[in-house]
């Protein structure tokens, strides 16, 4: 089985609002894919439809192997889900949650404990197996719904926004636990807003927006592709000599320019560079706008040093080297990639600004 969710036009309509708008989704088997989309964009909505809480109103998807509409037994059987809003029993404790769970999918016994216990142990909650759910903070709800949903070891896990209300910690415990389950075969589906815990873990993302599908690719292909897609739309050159033949440029203007000209169109890809310095001089900075990768230098009043390199492997090597040979000392750095937040904000405004156009 090369999918372990592939959607036919999934549709679903709450009255005359259209939710989810003839999704066409394919998760391959055994990644982790992470779907991200602006509030009410249809992602809970979706999740639903493919763990069988709620049927589409038109189209279908293949979960596990399983039709949804066809066999939702089946795909309950293969399938495990911790809910955006936790839903566990509130006057039964942590640890009977647990059990009803794994009794639900037939566990024996002594699996079902010994599972329950590891797990327990694994997101830190065993010490309050016999508290009353009610009684339990928002995070240590959470910590038995991920403990719950587990329990039957499922091929496929939904999460639908995991990480929220957890703390710090707690969250590093879900990460690595998301990667392991993974690494043991699991195919995992991460709804989230937060783009580092995407990034980090995601082998593919899906960003939907409106009920549709807007964007889907590898994190780091998106941030490639969406991100000069944008350059190409909206980089207009003849506009930015323009700003800068009016501009009063001072401190190192003539490689500066030449720069600006040249590589506008990279900087929305551009890696950014902070680096500090004991002592920087113009020869220095000449040097460095020499490199092919320095696309845009910064100066601070604090002596601070900002830069805009182009996004290739060795670019930050390259800047360091030049420094070190021209005796520079550096006391702090700190590099920053193109983010998935960029692509996010760029993806979703586009399609509602089509939207809008739409409408008028
Ligand atoms: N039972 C329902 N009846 C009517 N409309 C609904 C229902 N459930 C969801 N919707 C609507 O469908 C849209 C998609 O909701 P959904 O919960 O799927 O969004 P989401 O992408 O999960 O958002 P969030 O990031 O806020 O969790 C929203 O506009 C929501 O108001
Ligand atoms: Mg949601």
């Amino acid at each position: 089985m090369k999918y372990a969710i592939e959607t036919f036009d999934l549709t679903k309509r709450y009255g005359d609002f259209l939710a989810v708008d003839a999704l066409d989704l394919k998760v391959k088997n055994k990644s982790i894919f992470g779907f991200l989309g602006p509030n009410g964009a249809g992602k809970t909505t979706t999740i639903k439809m493919l763990t069988c809480l709620i049927q589409p109103t038109s189209g279908t998807a293949s979960v596990s192997g399983y039709d949804i509409i066809k066999s939702p037994d089946e795909v309950r059987q293969k399938i495990g889900m911790v809910p955006q809003l936790v839903s566990l029993y509130g006057d039964l404790t942590a640890r009977e949650n647990a059990e009803l769970c794994a009794d639900y999918y037939g566990m024996p016994r002594d699996l079902k404990e010994q599972r329950i216990d590891e797990l327990m142990e694994l997101v830190d909650i065993k010490y309050a197996e016999n508290k009353l759910i009610r009684q339990m903070s928002g995070g240590q709800r959470q910590k038995v719904s991920v403990v719950a949903s587990l329990v039957h070891q499922p091929d496929i896990l939904f999460l639908d926004e995991p990480t929220i209300g957890l703390d710090p910690t707690t969250k590093t415990v879900l990460w690595e636990l998301i990667d392991e389950l993974n690494q043991k075969g699991h195919t995992i589906i991460l709804c989230s807003h937060d783009m580092y815990e995407v990034d980090m873990l995601c082998d593919h993302i899906g960003i939907i927006n409106l009920g549709k599908l807007a964007a889907f690719d590898t994190p780091q292909s998106l941030k490639d592709t969406v991100l000069a897609e944008e350059k190409c739309q909206e980089s207009n050159i003849g506009e930015i000599v323009r700003e800068m033949e009016e501009s009063d440029a001072t401190a190192h203007p003539s490689f500066g320019k030449l720069k600006t000209v040249v590589n506008e169109s990279e900087k929305d890809r551009a890696r950014e560079m902070s680096l500090m310095m004991s002592y920087s001089d113009t020869k220095l900075l000449e040097r460095l706008y020499q490199i092919p990768c320095v696309l845009e230098i910064e100066t601070h009043r604090s002596g601070r040093l900002t830069f805009k390199l182009a996004n290739t492997e060795n670019a930050v090597t390259q800047v360091i080297s030049a420094i070190m040979e021209t005796g520079g000392n550096i006391t702090s750095i700190s590099t920053k990639d193109p983010s998935l937040e960029d692509v996010f904000s760029k993806v979703t405004a586009k399609k509602v600004k089509k939207e809008e156009k739409a409408g008028e």
